[in-house]
């Protein structure tokens, strides 16, 4: 139903007869002559239909309204002078209409498709409009290029592509589990995976050596701006490899997958072990677009006048102090901001926010006098403080101090906007712990698939694991580890996990039988698709980039799922509803 595409009119069309087709953007009556910009896939062009040149052309077009699907035919011509659109690819010609078809009509518009400000459950309810935007096509193209782009360098690496399971048993990525009853074995369910993560580790004990898969996962989990239920990883997992061989296919990908998408990347990113990224960022995922590091000063305060901070500093595994820098932040601070960022830190159980402000003749602020003049000295040693720069610090228990410092590194760089917004700073951060305990639970901090460094430990957290991530301006991009092929060793960690042998037996047997049979050394990895296109394409939010995204609150407002299902569905499922207590 068209000759071109509006992309592919220009100026050495003039003078040919072409058909276009596609939805009106927007219509002008320009006393007499009517205008019409005609938007397909991807551009704009414009529409003349003037009663001197086709009175029935002309006569059609008064009753087209936005969004309207026209199927237009006439000849090109040049715009006059002084009224071609430099933003446009089609910008310099126009359509003179000689045959206007209305194909379909269409409601106005529940929203603005132009407004990037209108309310976010109206434009899920009528997604396939907000899809209409030139944006949200830019978008999927991107997407689309980047799958394509993964194939084929995962395809020229000899990785092959298999599909695993949807409807399986649970997977232990972390989050709660979707289920799917099963009608022909009443009262009990499949589970969608998490991941594909123990059938890519099948399918390396199946000797196949390198497979990848754009791969859909399932999580029930409490949703933020770069998470959703439903979303799709780029897997992959390869044998007889270590961490450096896992490393380098990780970065060819990402590097194939920029470059034929018209970005530069390096070809190597930058390493940082887990603790110092901790130490010095209060995060596992540092964004490395601006530095804002955190500095060590337990050791001076712990000479220091003051009870609180003494005290805190003389359990320095337990506790930390930390020191932040802002250079030149005494000239960029309200006496209320410094007051607002305690309370900010307060929010995330600071019990304060303590600073020093760089002048001319030294270190001042309330806490100077708690200090000797060569521990003053010293800190301005160790924070390299130059004239106007403010220094903040925080003290307690370590797990605490970084998390509100980490955060607040993050929020002082919003606020002053020094976070370059053109740049993509990758960094692999290394050597993961294996364990993390939390009220006393020991749990595992990729899966309990990772391989120990060593499993000699005095303190269960102390122990490192074979993991890495991948993170991409200051978002986890992708993670993965080098897996256990060994049966007693996983044995071992399930016993350190509390995860006693019959429910490992139950939960994961059929892992531990296959580790039996001669399973190879492998390892890989997943990377967010999401995230990254989330991340290519500069988009605000993880939903932007999914065609048909889920709410917050894990809802489809399009198609109204979850929903209720009628009682005979139930019955053949065996499962009886409670009603909830509203
Ligand atoms: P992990 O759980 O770290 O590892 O997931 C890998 C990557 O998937 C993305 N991701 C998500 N994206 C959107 N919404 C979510 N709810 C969500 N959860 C995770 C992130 C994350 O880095 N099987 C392992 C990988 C491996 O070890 O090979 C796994 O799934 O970008």
């Amino acid at each position: 139903m068209r000759t071109h595409y509006c992309a592919q009119i220009n100026e050495s069309h003039i003078g040919e007869v072409v058909t276009v087709s596609g939805w009106v953007s927007s219509r002008r009556d320009h006393g007499g002559v009517i205008f019409i910009d005609l938007r397909d896939k991807d551009e704009v062009v414009q529409l003349v239909c003037d009663p001197t040149d086709n009175l029935q052309a002309h006569k059609k077009a008064e009753s087209v309204r936005d969004q309207f699907v026209l199927v237009a035919t006439g000849k090109v011509r040049a715009r006059g002078e002084g009224l071609e659109n430099p933003n446009l690819k089609t910008g310099k010609i126009e359509i003179v209409a000689d045959e206007l078809v209305i194909e379909n009509r269409s409601l106005p518009m529940p929203f603005d498709l132009n407004d990037e400000k209108v309310n976010e459950e109206i434009k899920l309810k009528y997604r396939y409009l907000e899809l209409r935007t030139q944006k949200s096509y830019n978008i999927f193209k991107l997407r689309s290029k980047v799958t394509i782009a993964a194939r084929n360098s995962l395809d020229a690496m000899e990785f092959l592509e298999v599909e695993t399971p949807i409807l399986t048993k649970s997977t232990p990525e972390g989050a709660r589990d979707y289920l799917v009853p099963s009608r022909v074995h009443g009262g009990e369910f499949y589970a969608l995976p998490q991941s594909p993560q123990l059938f890519k580790q099948l399918l390396m004990v199946g000797g196949f050596d390198r497979y990848f898969q754009i791969a859909k996962c399932f999580r029930d989990e409490d949703l933020r701006a770069d998470r959703q239920p439903e979303f799709t990883q780029i897997d992959v997992e390869m044998s007889f490899c270590e961490q450096e061989d896992v490393i380098n296919v990780a970065q060819k990908l990402i590097y194939d997958i920029f470059t034929q998408c018209g970005f530069e990347v390096p070809t190597h990113f930058d390493r940082m072990t887990y603790q110092e990224a901790m130490e010095k960022y209060g995060s596992d995922k540092p964004d490395m677009r601006y530095d804002l590091a955190m500095v060590d000063v337990i050791d001076i305060f712990e000479r220091c006048d003051n009870e609180i901070f003494s005290k805190i500093a003389a359990t320095p595994k337990k506790n930390r102090i930390k020191a932040l820098k802002v250079p030149k932040g005494d000239t960029l601070f309200s006496k209320r901001q410094m007051k607002g960022f305690e309370e900010y830190v307060r929010k995330f159980g600071a019990s304060g926010l303590g600073y020093f402000q760089m002048k001319e003749d030294g270190l001042k602020g309330p806490l100077t006098k708690f200090f000797k003049e060569e521990d003053l000295h010293a800190i301005i040693e160790r924070c390299q403080l130059e004239v106007d720069d403010v220094v903040f610090f925080g003290a307690g228990e370590k797990k605490r101090v970084l998390d509100y410092m980490g955060r607040f590194r993050i929020y002082l760089a919003q606020l002053m906007e020094i976070i370059p917004q053109d740049q993509f700073a990758f960094l692999w951060v290394v050597d993961f712990p294996m364990f993390e305990v939390e009220d006393g639970e020991v749990k595992a901090l990729h899966h309990p698939f990772t391989m120990p460094k060593s499993l000699d430990y005095e303190d269960i957290e102390d122990i490192e694991s074979i993991a890495y991530d991948i993170v991409l301006n200051g978002v986890e991009l992708g993670g993965g580890s080098i897996r256990i092929h060994k049966e007693d060793i996983q044995e071992e960690i399930f016993k350190l996990l509390g995860i006693g042998e019959e429910a490992a037996k139950e939960k994961f047997g059929f892992l531990l039988d296959a580790l039996k049979f001669g399973a190879p050394p492998h390892g890989g990895f997943a990377i967010g698709l999401d995230r990254l296109i989330m991340l290519m394409s500069g988009a605000s939010s993880i939903r932007e980039v999914i065609a048909f995204p889920k709410t917050q609150k894990a809802q489809c407002l399009l198609t109204q799922a979850p929903s209720s299902v009628d009682n005979n569905q139930l019955k053949e499922l065996s499962i009886r509803v409670k009603k909830s207590e509203k």
